[in-house]
């Protein structure tokens, strides 16, 4: 797919962590483009994380649900809409064990709705037109130590109701491609971090505790594995895969990064003691081992090979630096977390769910 198109693209969930990424990626490099950020605004979308390009006059903000069919018709034909990153979704693992029929309903029912949305609205005018999913490795379910990472053939196995209903988004999103010939690319990744990321996943919620004095939970014995990635690097990935990916491939994105939970916390407080100027390692006191999450997946770990053959990509940030940075921003940006962690948005009970 050119860029040097006139694209009108709806991002769904751009008032997240991953899609204001996206959004501000896409609102610089492609001046040419209109970019809508089409949004909920739920606990966790929130527009300060795009104060810095709200009024770039190729941005729009539109207030609204996934799973609003009438509305995404009315959107998609009256803005003359070609192109779709879907981002919008309930992300934490932890609030699908919760809430798992917000999950499914938001995911599955949100995603569908826009494929039907799609279907309708470009009616067969393929030509031009693009949808990208943006989804995630843990659809492939859970790896020992010394298995080979994911790729794009290993079959997908859901362990958590997050990652079965991101499964379920998945199987839509390539029925409605082979189906009506919908033309759809997907994209599988793992962990992100960086700036924005809402404080109740892993390493944002380590970096505000380390700061406030609060204990660090790690679920079990902290030996699970994740493969962590700049969020970045991450929105340079789905620019690759929306311009110049197969229709109706898959492409797995990772960090190939590997870190053990608890080595990875006490990397954290190393940083962070190091940029408040308390001695370091003196905040490992914090770390408190907590019952297991429920159903929790061993080690997570992306084979990224196809897309650096095929597309060129490849990870820039070195984790040391990006983590760096992602420190000073979370010490930084303590009035963002006092906004987005106030109101509606509830702490997840570790004691009610989490299994001893
Ligand atoms: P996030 O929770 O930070 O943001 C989700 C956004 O979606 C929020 O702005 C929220 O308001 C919006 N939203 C939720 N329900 C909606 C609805 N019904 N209609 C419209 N908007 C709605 O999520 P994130 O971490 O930025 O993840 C974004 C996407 O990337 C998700 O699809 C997730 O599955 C996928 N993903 C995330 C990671 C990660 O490490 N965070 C890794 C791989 C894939
Ligand atoms: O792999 C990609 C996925 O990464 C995305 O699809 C999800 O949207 C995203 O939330 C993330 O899922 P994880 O469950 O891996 O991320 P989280 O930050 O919640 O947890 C990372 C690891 O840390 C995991 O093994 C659980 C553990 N953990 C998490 C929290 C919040 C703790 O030990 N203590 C905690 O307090």
């Amino acid at each position: 797919m050119a860029d040097d198109l006139q694209r009108c693209v709806l991002v769904t969930g751009g008032a997240g962590f991953i899609g204001s990424h996206v959004v501000r990626h896409f609102i610089r490099r492609y001046p040419h483009y209109r970019i809508i950020n089409y949004d909920k605004l739920t606990y966790a979308g929130s527009l300060s994380n795009l104060a810095d390009v709200q009024d770039a006059p190729n941005y729009s903000f539109v207030h609204g649900d996934i799973c609003d069919l009438d509305t995404l018709r009315f959107l998609l034909r009256e803005r003359g809409i070609n192109a779709i990153i879907h981002l919008a979704a309930e992300s934490h693992v932890d609030r699908s064990i919760q809430t798992p029929l917000l999950f499914a309903h938001t995911n599955v029912i949100g995603t569908l709705s826009l494929l039907q949305a799609a279907c309708e609205c470009w009616d067969g005018q393929w030509e031009g037109k693009r949808f990208l999913h943006v989804s995630t490795d843990e659809v492939y379910g859970s790896l020992k130590p010394g298995d080979s990472p994911f790729n794009e053939t290993t079959a997908y196995s859901p362990h958590s109701p997050y990652s079965a209903s991101k499964a379920s988004s998945d199987h839509f999103v390539k029925a409605y491609h082979d189906t009506y010939g919908l033309p759809v690319v997907l994209t599988n990744c793992s962990n992100n971090y960086g700036p924005y990321q809402f404080p109740e996943k892993l390493i944002p919620l380590s970096i505000c505790n380390i700061c406030n004095n609060r204990p660090i939970p790690i679920y079990g014995n902290g030996q699970n594995v994740r493969d962590w990635l700049y969020v970045e690097d991450h929105a340079c990935a789905i620019d690759e895969v929306f311009h110049r990916g197969r229709d109706g491939a898959s492409y797995n994105i990772g960090g190939v990064n590997e870190w053990k939970n608890i080595d990875l916390v006490k990397l954290l407080i190393r940083l962070v003691d190091e940029q408040l100027g308390r001695p370091i390692g003196s905040s490992e006191r914090l770390i408190t081992y907590v019952a297991d999450r429920a159903g929790h997946d061993i080690r997570y770990a992306i084979d990224a090979g196809k897309i650096q053959r095929e597309l060129g990509w490849k990870p820039r940030r070195s984790f040391e630096s990006g983590l760096r940075d992602t420190v000073k921003w979370y010490l930084e940006h303590t009035e963002w977390v006092q906004e987005v962690t106030h109101g509606v948005y509830e702490p997840y009970d570790v004691e009610k769910y989490n299994r001893s």
